[in-house]
């Protein structure tokens, strides 16, 4: 198949597609979700996998390359693995990776790897079981790490995510790069944003990449490792204890001129950005099944992309309309 070149207003490729399949979860994680009083999308709204499978194609032929499967927790939702595994067969895809808090993970590993999949990506914001149960909402941390080793025991590739969060886990970065090396994972820390159970964390400062840096710099030297063609934003880092360390700093350093990304959402809205609440309904072109609108209406939002978020200006005080688990991350 010729690829071809679907570009927005600034002349960035798209090539990156984030599939939320489902808003629930079933963690509770401060930062994402209220504990309380949390309204999920209807069931009627969410688009079903056939539904999804023909946006996906839609994008395929547009020129995406690489998908990743979200949620809330994609893994709560029924049929995900057969899902991962028709994505990846989609001529023209080159990655299918999906993005887990890890809880679920021992039970979907074996599929997960017969349906093609090479990596993917665990959230982890606390080495401490006290900590780790806090966060997410009481869950146990034993079993995220359990995932974890059998993904990587049956050849699984597993990055983790941390979200560094000041007075939170702002004093176990050393520990990580530990678990990075003994565990043969590239450890990811993400600069906390001001999205999701806002009002909580209102207060809460962002560590930046240059602190988290310096952290790491107090006990390691480090050097910036090359990235490859389809990467993500992290900037990855080989430590001299060996691990391999990346961070993302969507605060202090924004990699909007590289962004090659779309979402959508459980409930079929296409999000040209994370950081800004601008969508557009792909539902109805999608429910009439008519591939052109559906493309068109693609369009239609790739042209909505702006050139970069306006996070610490628009958004600081006021937060998202949507949180976390209703976009995917
Ligand atoms: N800031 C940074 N990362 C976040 N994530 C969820 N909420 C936030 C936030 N406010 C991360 C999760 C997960 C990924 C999907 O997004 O920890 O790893
Ligand atoms: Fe669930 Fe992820 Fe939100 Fe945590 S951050 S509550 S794991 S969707």
């Amino acid at each position: 198949m010729s690829t071809p070149k679907i570009t927005d207003k600034f002349g960035r490729e798209i090539r990156y597609l984030r599939i939320s399949i489902t808003d629930r979860c079933n963690f509770r994680c401060r930062y994402c979700m209220p504990i309380h009083d949390f309204n999920f999308i209807p069931h009627p709204n969410i688009l079903s996998y056939e539904e999804m499978m023909l946006a996906v194609e839609v994008f395929v032929e547009l020129g995406v390359r690489k998908v990743r499967v979200t949620g809330g927790e994609p893994l709560v939702r029924r049929g995900v693995d057969v899902f991962l595994e028709k994505i990846g067969k989609l001529e023209g895809i080159e990655e299918v990776t999906i993005t887990t808090n890890g809880s679920l993970l021992k039970r979907h590993a074996d599929s997960i790897k017969a349906a093609g999949i090479r990596r993917i990506n665990v959230s982890l914001d606390s080495l401490k079981e006290e900590r780790y149960a806090a966060i997410t909402g009481g869950f146990g941390m034993a079993q995220i790490l359990e995932g974890i080793q059998y993904a990587k025991s049956i050849g699984l590739g597993v990055k983790t995510n941390t979200v560094a969060i000041k007075n939170f886990n702002h004093d176990e970065i050393l520990d990580f790069c530990e678990f990075a090396k003994e565990n043969d994972i590239n450890v990811r820390f993400i600069e906390f944003m001001p999205v999701g159970n806002f009002d909580e964390w209102k207060d809460t400062g962002t560590i930046t990449g240059k602190e988290i840096l310096e952290i790491i710099g107090t006990k390691y030297k480090y050097e910036e490792i090359q990235k490859d063609k389809l990467a993500g934003p992290a900037v990855n880092y080989r430590l001299s204890n060996g691990a391999k360390i990346g961070i993302i700093t969507p605060i202090s350093n924004h990699f909007c001129a590289d962004c090659d990304k779309l979402r959508i959402t459980a409930d079929g809205k296409l999000r040209p950005c994370l950081l800004s609440d601008a969508e557009i309904d792909l539902m109805p072109a999608i429910r009439s099944g008519d591939r052109e609108a559906v493309r068109r209406e693609i369009i239609n939002g790739l042209h909505l992309k702006e050139k970069e978020h306006h996070l610490m200006s628009e958004h600081r005080d006021e937060g998202f309309k949507r949180t976390m688990s209703k976009i995917g991350g």
